[in-house]
């Protein structure tokens, strides 16, 4: 039986590898050639990739996506969606779910890889539905991860639950890097006698072992394996295409790929990979086995320790290790995954930080122990349900049952924005709020590559402690700022203490670097002292900021959509 291969480069490999950074044009000159290799399929849309098109590149998603089917004549387009929350951070409204599939479809998407966070069936429904209907392939996906409620049994009932809504496939992902040769073994034996749909193994090679466990997924009869192209391979990202094709060759599971047809499209991305050299992190290129020990996606554990160490500060180090798991399991052992690695991992680098557990809680964390992400894989304790939400209820029914339809209230906020011309970019709006109008008024910029380095030197420090912290999610960096006190301040409160807030009266600062989503207040407004006069998006999460003080608002120095740094003045109140 042998083995068919899912090629990565042009989607996952860029963006475990270089903060998914790849330009439309640079994949557009080798679309031809990849399309001529013999892929199973070609995963090349999804993920993050819309996101950083809007955000870094001022490229359209769309027109990528059009783009790169138009060089496509024999290999299916494959994208990567997470369920409810599409290609953004939240769950969105049912028509708008069925919107962006039907748009993808017909934007020449053939592969619908459908996943959820929590394995939350119910988040995955509705897209499979959709994108069965147009006709499309469904590759109902299940998140694989360490814990004690994540056991074999459990990973067939998943399997058995994605084959009765019609998957046309079934996807093992293991995004972190954690499943061993043994346990892909016993896991795709066990769903093998369960279900009939072909099976896709996608696992990252962060602790090294994925190659073996891809050997041994071939004999417990594994259908398609997901590799990347080897200037591309390794560290954070797949296996290699050639190192898997070759080490097949002349086995039942042969994948019938020729060697010598990788030879031009090998030397593309290599040198392709020095263009880009100065966002290769070289972290994300090694193996690193303390993710079986802690569970934390690899890049995220590394660029942590590399900070501290900068900072002289690795006594932090062994704390924030052990809080992550801590974390983890007092949140219902959710896979650490888009987004729910956000969730664990800035809840954890606040409680060690911050002096105090669940001292400061992110609206993300609240509303994942509200239910809002959908069902924890274990339920969470009364006890820090308490702690984190109080007296609230949490919800059990699905949670986007509880979302009013919005695609018909945003299509007429952007026309009268006058940015939508089309469907496509109504859906890029409703995605990206805060950041799609200035894209789609063709007021933004293309990133300079050379400006995007994971490797820029520390902020000189103020403190004698850390205060300055860069904290990877999905290998984007993410510089935070906190500041140690006494008392319960947030911390966005206190960042008015800061220096250089002095030159304006009443000043009210940001303490991260991020983006104003929203701006609570306006000029002339009175403000008590607490209240929220801004949300700031940081980590891919929303923070409030609180009024230090009472007062009127005298001036806003942002805008929303604006990106701030840590120390810049958002407003006075005086
Ligand atoms: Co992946």
């Amino acid at each position: 039986m042998s083995v068919k291969i899912t090629e990565t480069v042009l989607r996952d490999a860029h963006q475990s590898l270089l903060a998914t950074r790849m330009r439309t044009r640079d994949m557009l000159e080798v679309v031809e050639q990849l399309d001529q290799i013999g892929y199973f399929s070609l995963e090349m849309w999804g993920g993050a990739t819309f996101d950083s098109c809007i955000r870094y590149l001022n490229e359209d998603p769309w027109q990528r996506l059009r783009d790169i089917k138009k060089r496509m004549d024999n290999t299916c387009a494959q994208m990567l969606l997470r369920g409810q929350n599409l290609v953004g951070y939240r769950h969105y409204s049912d028509d708008v779910v069925e919107k962006f599939v039907i748009k993808s479809f017909e934007n020449g998407i053939d592969i619908f890889r459908i996943f959820d966070a929590v394995n939350d069936i119910r988040n995955m429904e509705l897209s499979i539905k959709v994108a069965k209907s147009l006709g499309a392939h469904v590759q109902g996906t299940v998140c694989y991860t360490i814990s004690p409620v994540h056991t074999v049994e459990k990973y067939v009932e998943l399997a058995k639950q994605l084959e009765e809504l019609e998957c046309d496939s079934l996807c093992i992902k293991d995004m972190a890097g954690l499943l061993s040769p043994n346990d892909a073994t016993k896991i795709i034996s066990a769903i093998k006698k369960e279900i009939s749909i072909p099976i896709s193994l996608h696992c990252h090679c962060t602790s090294g072992m994925a190659p073996m466990s891809y050997m041994a997924a071939c004999g417990a009869g594994v259908d398609v394996l997901d590799t990347a192209l080897s200037p591309l391979a390794w560290g954070t990202s797949q296996p290699p295409t050639e190192t898997v094709v070759a080490a097949l060759k002349g086995t039942p599971y042969d994948t019938g790929l020729d060697l010598g047809a990788f030879e031009e499209v090998v030397d593309y991305f290599k040198a392709l990979k020095e263009k880009y050299r100065g966002i290769l992190d070289p972290i994300s290129e090694q193996i690193d086995t303390n993710v079986l020990i802690y569970q934390i996606p690899g890049g995220m554990l590394s660029n942590l320790v590399s900070q501290l160490k900068e900072q002289n500060a690795l006594d932090k180090y062994k704390a924030v290790l052990d809080e992550m798991p801590r974390v983890r399991g007092e949140l219902g052992y959710p896979p650490l995954v888009t987004p729910t690695s956000q969730i664990v991992g800035t809840q954890a680098v606040l409680n060690v930080l911050m002096g105090e557990r669940y001292k400061v809680i992110p609206k993300e964390v609240k509303d994942y122990v509200r239910g809002l992400y959908g069902r924890s894989p274990a339920p969470l304790s009364p006890e820090i349900v308490y702690k984190i939400i109080g007296d609230e209820e949490p919800i059990h029914c699905r949670p986007a049952d509880l979302l009013k339809p919005e695609y018909e209230k945003r299509k007429k906020e952007a026309e009268e924005m006058g940015i939508a011309k089309s469907e496509e970019d109504i859906l890029t709006y409703i995605l990206y709020p805060a950041i799609a109008p200035k894209f789609l008024k063709g007021e933004m910029e293309e990133e300079e590559l050379a400006v995007v380095s994971s490797h820029t030197p520390a902020v000189k420090m103020e403190y004698t402690i850390p205060t300055h912290f860069k904290v990877e999610v999905d290998d984007e960096v993410y510089e935070v700022k906190v500041e140690p006190l006494g008392g319960g301040v947030s911390i966005s409160e206190l960042s008015s203490k800061k220096p250089g807030a002095e030159s304006v009266k009443g000043a009210i600062c940001c303490s991260m670097q991020g983006m104003v989503l929203s701006l609570k207040v306006k000029i002339e407004d009175i403000v008590a002292e607490g209240d929220t006069v801004a949300v700031i998006e940081a980590m891919k999460m929303e923070n409030t900021v609180h009024a230090s003080h009472s007062g009127i608002v005298k001036e806003i120095f942002v805008a929303e959509g604006d990106s701030v740094s840590p120390g810049d003045i958002i407003m006075a109140i005086e």
